[in-house]
């Protein structure tokens, strides 16, 4: 008893910073997006085979379906491209708020999948990139070379594990080593070196993208963002033990009873305070992109042709080409 006594009046003295609790302040789910997010049809900085189009023409073409606890982003899938017009409509939303410190906790059901599809659920300040930060919490688009050579594919077609990456200005580097369950596949996270690389972590847990992600439920992604780390988290709906305040999307969350996290991003190397500002979330879908090699990538991943000329003959192909969110909650 004294030692709970003790316990009592010691953590009642610790100040408030130092806790890892944090309550809900924006709930977004359902029809909530179609108010709280702009659909930005903005030509794809990314050149991606993709059209995005503005909330009345997604919601009118029912790629934007919101209702109930369901948010479905959708590409189009019924109709063949002419070659040399737009490509394929598709959405890219982004929330109206910003957020500094935070935890956003993403519980989706199911993510784009398929030849050629690169989705990502990310935070960047778009008016002052890249020294207000990016955070890819999930994302395929690090496709550019690594610095030792070898290509990088995360998820493209439906290849590789969901990347967790960093892209920031000058002077922010991560550890090699450090305490989280996936593996470090970059170190330097300023875009001015290795082609906007960024410093990443590639998800070693079972279903955490694609094809596996989608038949087993999907699940939840969270990322925590302070002035001193950036961590990431993920745990399938199925076999993952989510904590119970991320399953049952609680008012309040404690981010110390989480476990070790899939990325993290300390600030050994790396003052995170200073590399990032006011972010927004955006969650986008598009197709192929610009990268040298894009089509012996896509052939090597059992895709067939050049990766345009499939996004542009095969609607039905996108059939599974859709995001379905049952909430995205922010905590601060
Ligand atoms: C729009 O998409 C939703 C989600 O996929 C689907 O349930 C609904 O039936 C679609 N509505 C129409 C009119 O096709
Ligand atoms: C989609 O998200 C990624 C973040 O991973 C970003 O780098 C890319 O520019 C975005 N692509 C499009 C086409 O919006
Ligand atoms: C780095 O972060 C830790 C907490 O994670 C903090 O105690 C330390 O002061 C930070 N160091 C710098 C240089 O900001």
């Amino acid at each position: 008893m004294r030692c709970t006594s003790l316990a009592f009046i010691a953590s009642s003295l610790v100040p408030s910073t130092f806790a890892a609790t944090y309550g809900l302040i924006d709930n977004y789910v359902g029809s909530a997006f179609l108010s709280s997010f702009t659909h930005e049809a903005i030509a794809d900085p990314t050149h991606g085979r993709v059209n995005y189009v503005d909330q009345g023409t997604a919601v009118a073409q029912n790629l934007t379906f919101a209702s109930g606890n369901s948010l479905v982003l959708r590409a189009d899938d019924t109709t063949v491209l002419n070659p040399s017009g737009p490509g394929r409509n598709s959405v890219r939303i982004r929330s109206v708020k910003t957020y500094t410190t935070h935890v956003s906790v993403f519980d989706v059901r199911h993510m784009p999948q398929g030849c050629g599809t690169w989705p990502a659920a990310w935070e960047t300040d778009e008016g002052d990139w890249p020294n207000g930060g990016e955070v890819d919490i999930y994302s395929t688009s690090d496709f550019l070379p690594y610095s030792d050579g070898t290509q990088k594919i995360e998820g493209v077609n439906d290849m590789s594990p969901n990347a967790m990456t960093l892209h920031t200005g000058a002077n922010c580097n991560m550890p090699a080593s450090r305490t989280m369950t996936g593996v470090s596949t970059a170190t330097n996270c300023d875009v001015n070196t290795d082609g906007n690389t960024g410093c990443g972590v590639q998800a070693t847990s079972a279903n955490n993208y694609g094809p596996s992600f989608n038949a087993n439920g999907g699940g939840w992604y969270a990322m925590e963002r302070t002035n001193t780390f950036i961590k990431v988290w993920f745990w399938p709906r199925n076999g993952g033990s989510p904590p119970s305040d991320v399953s049952s999307g609680s008012g309040s969350i404690n981010t110390d009873a989480w476990g070790t996290p899939a990325a993290f991003f300390p600030n050994t190397s790396c003052d995170i305070g200073s590399h990032f500002d006011q972010n927004n979330i955006i969650i986008n879908l598009t197709f192929c992109g610009d990268w040298a090699g894009i089509d012996s990538i896509f052939s090597a991943a059992g895709c067939p042709g050049s990766c345009v000329d499939y996004v542009n003959n095969n609607p039905g192909a996108f059939t599974n080409a859709y995001w379905d969110i049952a909430a995205v909650r922010v905590y601060e």
